[in-house]
């Protein structure tokens, strides 16, 4: 039968990172190794307290309030007040079934274009395109890191002068490890200030974040335009829990009683139990500091690791600030991947899936041209639990304990420093 799908689903697939993630998966299934720098995944276990609270309300069956468990919006605003620098209060919170979801309510509900900065997450122009909202994505460029340039903004709101827009900012990034600083950002909230561009601000990666500096957010530079979201996913090592939490300010308040009528309409509301379990990360983090800390420090490990490795292998590569993510581009082998009929960045990745069995993703997932041969690296292919059961601290890391915890990290550099010596 001939299935009458929405016009808007033409042209979209299941998302890169997920699709990557199942072929690797067969790959090993088949008995293949595979380097998988392709997924994007905590390797860690869930917290403790965070396991126990969510077994502990394994009976709660209720439905919760739409916007969710007013002891988890308390505990949430509380938890950005103090650790995030960032002055919301319980009204401003909404708890949903991952910040991806969110951000697709958000989207939903605000008549705008949605402005990206190219390389950004793969699903923010997906989900934007399903919505029927025109997307622009802004160049960046290497030398500052792809983060986004103010004037840059600036040119693109001139063009856009009438049209309502929002602006997705990423901090930590996905994908490329870049981290906003206070200048960035104040000179962004100037521009989205003379514009009146409404900003997201996507901070899941927020406690993970290398520079040792205090925790930098659009919600700092220009509170009254930024919405903010987070959730379990990252730091707290709980994706599948799905739970994500948006901090709408007051005067973008007719977002958060739109999406409590979307939100009534469709998902209703949170698991319980899954509630719960947030509640203890973000009322009782004490309990959970020095997990985040820890795994911190091993993240940053690894993230040295890696770009030392693909510096020394000539890829242009920036150093990764935060998250557990960097982009190199192999355009320094232009012209002897170009002889084996390599142009683009799929290719590229094709060939490296096939015959070294590395998985990357290609640039060109994440907006940039297939031409500038970029890769996103993700550098989370270990076993977190036993990573951090024997973690020696950073200072202890002998060459013998990186080859114990991280083997597929180690091949997946020597297969490629190999693949690349021999073009
Ligand atoms: C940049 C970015 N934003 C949002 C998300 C979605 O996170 P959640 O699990 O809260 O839906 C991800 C997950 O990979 C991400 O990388």
């Amino acid at each position: 039968m001939k299935v009458p799908l929405t016009s808007s689903i033409a042209g979209l697939n299941e998302s890169a990172t997920l699709a990557i993630n199942i072929r690797a998966r067969e790959i090993r299934a088949q008995g293949g190794s595979v380097c998988h720098f392709g997924f994007g995944q905590s390797p860690f276990p869930v917290p403790m307290p965070i396991q126990d609270a969510l077994r502990d309300h394994a009976a709660v069956k209720d439905y919760l309030p739409t916007l969710g468990l007013p002891e988890l919006r308390e505990a949430v605003a509380r938890f950005y007040q103090q650790e995030m620098n960032s002055p919301f209060s319980a009204e401003h919170i909404c708890i949903g079934p991952g910040s991806k979801e969110l951000i697709f309510q958000a989207l939903f509900v605000l008549e705008t274009a949605v402005l990206i900065p190219a390389p950004s997450w793969v699903s923010y122009g997906p989900q934007a395109q399903l919505l029927g909202k025109p997307v622009y994505t802004l160049p960046t460029r290497r030398e500052y890191h792809y983060r986004l340039q103010a004037d840059v903004l600036e040119q693109v709101c001139q063009q856009l002068v009438d049209t309502p827009k929002l602006l997705i900012i990423n901090s930590p990034n996905n994908p490329t490890g870049a981290v906003y600083g206070e200048d960035d950002l104040s000179a962004l909230a100037e521009v989205c200030r003379k514009f009146g561009v409404i900003v997201l601000s996507d901070e899941i990666y927020a406690m993970i974040d290398f520079t040792g500096q205090s925790h930098q957010s659009m919600a700092h530079a220009y509170p009254e335009g930024t919405i903010v979201t987070g959730g379990l996913s990252k730091s707290f090592a709980a994706g599948g829990y799905r739970l994500g939490v948006m901090l709408i300010p007051d005067p973008l308040c007719a977002l958060t009683k739109a999406l409590q009528t979307v939100v009534s309409e469709t998902f209703s509301t949170v698991s319980a139990p899954v509630q719960y379990a947030a509640l203890e990360a973000y009322g009782h983090f004490d309990t959970v500091r020095s997990f985040i800390n820890q795994t911190l420090e091993i993240h940053r490990s690894v993230a040295e690791y890696v770009h030392a490795r693909f510096i020394g292998m000539g890829l242009n590569c920036p150093e990764p600030q935060g998250a557990f993510y960097m982009m190199p581009d192999f355009q320094n082998y232009r012209a002897s991947l170009a002889k084996k009929g390599m142009t683009s960045d799929e290719a590229l990745c094709h060939a490296l899936l096939g015959e070294a069995h590395i998985a990357l993703l290609p640039g060109s997932s994440f907006y940039l041209g297939p031409e500038a041969l970029s890769a996103r690296v993700a550098f989370v292919d270990y076993d977190g639990g036993d990573v951090l059961a024997c973690w020696p601290g950073k200072d202890a890391l002998t060459t013998e304990k990186m080859t114990d915890f991280f083997p597929h990290i180690i091949a997946g550099c020597d297969r490629l420093e190999q693949y690349l010596s021999l073009l």
